[in-house]
């Protein structure tokens, strides 16, 4: 089992943020995670979102989807800045394996419990990579009729995108680098981290 160490650096000011927040380095074995994004910065632009979507969802009742694991994190934090009603349901995918690079393939692990026919459905993604998993989510539910399908992610990787989706609220346009936190995982552990951590070079 790889060796973990967080360090804690003060006052460092490399990131988007305060200056005066304590930072964590995070160690797995020889791999080095620095933060990309902090808690703050993340809960700002997430409250941001909130609003953005209770506007456009006004006297409607969307039913937000969570893609899991990764988005469990987004997703409570998101609705928790909706104001209007909502419903909320899970899929659960599996593409990544234990690797750092997307197997190719997405398998269903969890099907939708809701009847989608008829509801505004909003797709919730921790992060878009190729965008495969958002195509196959959108190949499964469009033809049970939605009223109408939407996509929010809070990470984007404009340069890894091989598939033709569209993601109608992006939190953060981010480089083509392996990141951890916030729900994102490397083999399975680190979602519970505050922060998104990049993998440096
Ligand atoms: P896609 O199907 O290639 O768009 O990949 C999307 C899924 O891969 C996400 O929902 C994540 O679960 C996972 N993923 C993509 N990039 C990363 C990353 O940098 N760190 C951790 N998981 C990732
Ligand atoms: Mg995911």
């Amino acid at each position: 089992m790889s060796e973990i160490k967080r360090e804690v650096l003060e006052n460092s000011n490399n990131i988007n943020g305060s200056s005066n927040s304590i930072q964590e380095k995070v160690v797995i074995g020889s791999e080095v995670f620095v933060p990309m994004l902090k808690e703050e910065v993340l809960q700002e632009r997430i409250r941001d979102l909130g609003k953005q979507i209770s506007n456009d969802y006004r006297n409607k009742v969307p039913v937000f989807i969570g893609v899991l694991n990764g988005a469990f994190l987004f997703l409570a934090d998101l609705i928790k800045n909706v104001n209007i009603d909502c419903e909320i349901d899970f899929f659960k995918l599996s593409s990544y394996g234990d690797e750092k690079i997307s197997s190719g393939k997405v398998k269903m692990l969890k099907e939708l419990n809701c009847d989608v026919n008829g509801r505004d459905i909003i797709i919730v993604e921790d992060i878009v990579d190729s965008g495969l998993s958002i195509k196959f989510i959108e190949d499964l539910i469009a033809p049970h009729n939605p009223a109408s399908m939407r996509v929010v992610s809070l990470l984007v990787k404009p340069n890894s995108l091989r598939y033709n989706v569209k993601i109608d609220y992006i939190g953060f346009d981010i480089p083509s680098k392996f990141v951890i936190g916030y729900g994102l995982d490397y083999a399975q552990k680190y979602r519970n981290l505050r922060s998104i951590y990049v993998l440096s070079e």
